[in-house]
């Protein structure tokens, strides 16, 4: 979603603030904007733009903006409440521009309070929530900014991640979390404040994650941590960040998401280091080690999670279903919270999110540790909420993920979830052969990956005959329909193309009305047990029209007789062809939106992690 950098300390705070909202900006990249003190004048200056953080760099030139402030806040935005426009974009301003705030999330009941803000004749400018915090905390302001926010936080319903400064004070610098992350980074004399660390990474590896409802006053001197709730001094260990967390560059590619699919052989390969026995045809994770007696003992299992992890979590339910013969449920953590779902006392919560920000995910997972369940997450932020919120987990060491659109992340959250079906098997019904076998299978996928990305030049061929297409169906099979599904959703946020998943057997039910010659029809086919059935399903879109773009293994007569082209991968274990399969897909979106002139990276109305509801 949007991202918050702010600095309190002696070097100027701009070049921080920009430099720091560039690494931010895969996460929301509508409009952008930054706010810094000018003592000498006592006013806070702003600055603002709609679309990308470069074109704030120009403008900040523009407007001689001072270069010698050493307190400022900034924000790069994905809109919630009124369009991508300037006047919309942060930091909002108090009247007479006293108060300047930055924020991320949802105020639930911004319209009852700004209807009181109104009856006091409090003029608004922009159609933001976020104004309505400034006016807010400037009404309750009597000298003292951290007073003035305690105060007026408590009566804010939902969500918010907040940096906030006031005209008045130069040494005063204000953040605030409920439900959306911030953290503080400790320099030598500076502090910084971010929604996400791998903004001041490069300046700090010390961090103190506040917890919600966390207010910290911080000062060149230090901080202090106060409670919303009850106004008490709270304190909030500080970690040392090691590694894990190196700047992402793009380095040779043209695009974060070319390179993070390069990448996947390594982020397997760092996926998979440690974690496998392949003697014991087992798999050992860390993060579980003290639930394995409790793992043995449960029944059900429910994942839940959103988009491009729900459809990994989708590959899961088939893994643990077939290895550990657990009976597993997946549901869109949207959908999950809101319901009342059942859970068993022997009834495990998995929720998988790349992020570990999530809100949908969150909340899914808040509900089910209500109800009394042990949760385990799979994420790929260390010291994300979602991580640190669950009772144990597994994180996929993919490495940072900055393409908007998950593609390394999805192949390691199938392996995780390839362990931990395997671990759970091995509890259960398989035996040391069968695991030996397993493990030795998940071994190989990142080879296998390997040699999969050099049909890279293939798919752009085939991508060079179909970029025009306005719509694509995806069908698969069993383990392959997940893949189906999220070959379709990469296609549609990317390239802006309309395209559906389906269960391949699915189309003459209904979708098979949409087949002529002018549909494009991704079958991913590999020679299992269920490509016989799936071959008759090609071929009865042939017969319609359609054009058939199949990828399968090799040895894969009669499909390639009729198939219009045809992508052979290598051939895996069929439980785990998921991970190998998903990679044309992910490539095929990738060409067709960069050959229709799309920012991939930053594809429109996305942002990397959806901290609202
Ligand atoms: C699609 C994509 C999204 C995310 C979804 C959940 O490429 O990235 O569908 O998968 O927003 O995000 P996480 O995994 O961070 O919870």
């Amino acid at each position: 979603m949007c991202g918050i950098v702010a600095y309190i300390g002696s070097k100027p705070a701009l070049p921080i603030l920009m430099k720091g909202l560039k690494r931010l900006e895969y996460r929301g990249y509508d409009s952008a904007g930054i706010g810094v003190l000018n003592s000498d004048s006592a006013s806070i200056e702003t600055v603002k733009v709609v679309g990308e953080i470069r074109g704030l760099d120009n403008k900040i030139k523009e407007a001689g903006t001072t270069q010698n402030s050493s307190l400022g806040i900034s924000h790069t935005r994905w809109a919630t409440h009124g369009e991508p426009t300037e006047t919309n974009a942060h930091p909002h301003l108090s009247v007479g521009g006293k108060i300047a705030v930055v924020h991320n999330g949802i105020i639930e009941n911004y319209a009852a309070i700004k209807k009181i803000l109104l009856s006091e004749g409090v003029e608004f400018v922009s159609e933001t929530d976020t104004e309505v915090i400034a006016h807010w905390v400037s009404r309750f302001y009597k000298g003292d900014l951290g007073e003035a926010v305690l105060e007026a936080l408590k009566s804010l319903e939902g969500a918010f991640g907040l940096a906030i400064i006031c005209r008045d004070e130069p040494d005063t610098l204000i953040g605030a979390r409920r439900g959306s992350p911030m953290a503080l980074g400790l320099g030598d004399d500076e502090i910084f404040l971010t929604s996400d660390i791998s903004a001041v990474i490069e300046h700090t590896r010390k961090i103190v994650y506040l917890e919600d409802n966390d207010v910290v006053k911080v000062n060149r001197a230090g901080f202090t941590i106060q409670s919303i709730e009850n106004r008490r001094t709270v304190s909030r260990e500080m970690q040392q960040i090691e590694s894990g967390l190196e700047i992402a560059q793009k380095g040779d590619f043209p695009h974060f998401m070319l390179k993070e699919i390069f990448e996947q052989p390594e982020a397997l390969r760092n996926c998979t280091r440690g974690r496998l026995l392949l003697g014991d045809g087992n798999a050992k994770l860390a993060g579980l080690d003290s639930s394995l007696r409790e793992l043995r003992s449960i029944d059900r299992i429910i994942i839940t999670a959103c988009g491009t992890s729900y459809y990994a979590s989708m590959v899961g339910e088939y893994l643990i279903e077939e290895w550990a013969g657990i009976p597993v449920e997946v549901e869109y953590a949207s959908e999950f919270r809101y319901r009342n779902p059942i859970i068993g006392t022997n009834t495990l919560v998995i929720t998988v999110s790349q992020s570990g920000e999530t809100a949908d995910t969150l909340a899914a997972l808040k509900e089910a540790k209500q109800k009394g369940a042990t949760v385990l997450s799979i994420c790929n932020v260390v010291g994300s909420t979602i991580a640190r919120a669950s009772d144990g987990g597994v994180y996929l060491h993919a490495g940072a993920e900055i393409g908007v659109a998950s593609t390394k992340a999805f192949t390691a959250q199938v392996v995780v979830l390839s362990l931990i079906a395997l671990l759970l098997g091995r509890q259960r019904r398989l035996s040391h052969a069968q695991g030996i076998e397993i493990a030795n299978a998940i071994n190989s996928l990142p080879n296998l990956v390997e040699q999969t990305l050099k049909l890279n030049d293939e798919v752009l061929a085939i991508a060079n005959c179909y970029y025009n297409s306005t719509n694509f169906l995806y069908l698969g099979r069993h383990y392959n329909y997940p893949v189906a599904m999220e070959g379709a959703l990469k296609l549609k946020e990317i390239s802006y193309i309309h395209a559906e998943g389906y269960p391949a057997a699915e189309i003459k039910h209904g979708p098979i009305a949409l087949i002529d010659e002018n549909m494009p029809v991704v079958v991913v086919a590999p020679k299992d047990a269920l490509f016989d059935k799936i071959v008759s399903n090609a071929r009865a879109i042939k017969a319609r029209g359609g054009k058939l773009i199949v990828v399968t293994t090799s040895d894969c007569s009669p499909i390639d007789e009729f198939a219009d082209h045809i992508i052979h991968i290598p051939a895996a274990n069929p439980a785990l062809t998921p991970v190998i399969a998903s990679v044309p897909l992910q490539l095929l979106a990738y060409h067709i939106a960069v050959l229709r002139g799309n920012d991939v990276d930053m594809p429109r109305n996305l942002t990397k992690s959806v901290m609202v509801e």
